[in-house]
């Protein structure tokens, strides 16, 4: 049984994590309303007596406290909150935790209704390493690319060709973009390929329109406040969608899957399938049914007709997460392209031109 004593713990856990990724504020906030929420509100009340499973790797109950705390802050509703959200290097005062419950008292009814949600970001830091497996496949087949991305979130890296690169001072992309991403790179650089972008759709489970305010807040609000880069990317990504949204599709992965690649694809084009830290959240039987209908759609691919699936996933034993590549026609052997952090700070490229 969840008792308040495991909430508790899951908090002062879940501040130890965001400690050692780097993130002072939100250990200070997480430490401080694990000891200090109470039950004096309807937030504080579900929260205490939460019926799941509050742990990280279950409903990440904290986290979504957080989320709600900090797009309250960037409303502006509470300027006493707000405060501190624009100057987080204060998380260490006093007077830090009681402003947040002040501003859990006085925005109750909005706050609570964030618990329903799980925390949902989109990292844009990953355009990097899908970027440079398009080219990959650009340069293979000489052809535009259709994209589908499976457990998209908001979609945002369905834009990376919109994005400029730098890997190794060189660049990639398009350079005259607002977002600018340049990870530390080592090895041998992707090929230089025009990748061309034909068309862009995506699923998830909730998927996450820049079209919508609330959704597009969402986006930011699960990031940390004393990251600003990481929001600042998500922002720029933002605004870059707003001019030409991809389409999205609130689907299952493999219905969605099964549905859009179809033996008789159009020709002249290649379809492009990929997921980023997505499959493992996948049910087994899910990434049963993508995985037999990928084999079976691409043993009937041509070189007028090729299709490609590319992933930046951990493996099985929990290791990398990799840049893995099949390709049909030829068979779909899964070639590792690259190796790099869930964040994509640093690539390391592994494969040979
Ligand atoms: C960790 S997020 C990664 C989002 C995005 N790919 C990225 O790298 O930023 C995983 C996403 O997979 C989605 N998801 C989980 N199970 C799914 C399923 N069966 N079908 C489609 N999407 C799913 C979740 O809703 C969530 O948006």
């Amino acid at each position: 049984m969840i008792t308040e004593k495991c909430v508790r713990d899951s908090f002062a856990e879940q501040a130890g994590y965001c400690k050692i990724l780097g993130s002072s504020f939100m250990s200070d906030l997480l430490t401080g309303l694990g000891k200090q929420l109470d039950k004096s509100t309807e937030t504080g009340r579900r929260v205490l007596q939460w019926s799941g499973d509050p742990a990280h790797k279950a409903d990440a109950l904290a986290l979504r406290l957080a989320g709600a705390l900090h797009a309250l802050a960037r409303s502006g509703q509470d300027q006493a909150l707000a405060k501190f959200y624009h100057n987080p290097e204060l998380s260490s005062d006093a007077e830090f935790i009681p402003a947040v419950l002040s501003a859990i008292a006085a925005n109750d009814d909005e706050l609570y209704q964030w618990l329903e949600f799980a925390p949902q970001t989109n990292e844009v830091a990953r355009a990097s390493i899908i970027y440079s497996g398009l080219s990959v496949i650009a340069k293979r087949f000489g052809l535009p690319l259709s994209l589908y991305e499976m457990g998209c979130s908001g979609g945002l890296n369905l834009q990376c060709a919109q994005f400029g690169y730098q890997f190794k001072g060189v660049e990639f992309g398009d350079n005259a973009s607002i977002l600018q991403l340049s990870p530390d790179w080592s090895g041998e650089l992707p090929p230089d390929a025009n990748v061309e972008i034909l068309s862009r759709q995506g699923c998830d489970l909730n998927p996450l329109s820049v079209m919508d305010a609330d959704d597009a807040a969402k986006l930011v609000a699960y990031l940390w406040p004393d990251q600003p880069l990481r929001i600042a990317r998500v922002e720029a990504a933002i605004a870059i969608a707003k001019n030409d949204p991809p389409k999205l599709e609130k689907a299952d992965a493999a219905a969605w899957v099964e549905d859009r690649f179809q033996a008789d694809g159009a020709k002249g084009n290649v379809r492009v399938l990929y997921d980023t830290i997505a499959w493992n959240y996948f049910p087994d039987p899910v990434k049963d049914r993508i995985d037999q209908h990928m084999h079976e759609v691409g043993s009937a691919a041509n070189a007028d007709n090729p299709i490609a699936w590319l992933t930046f996933e951990f493996d099985e034993e929990d290791k990398g997460p990799f840049l893995k590549l099949r390709t049909w026609p030829g068979g779909g052997q899964a070639e590792i392209l690259a190796s790099a952090d869930p964040h994509v700070n640093k690539i390391h490229w592994l494969q040979e031109n």
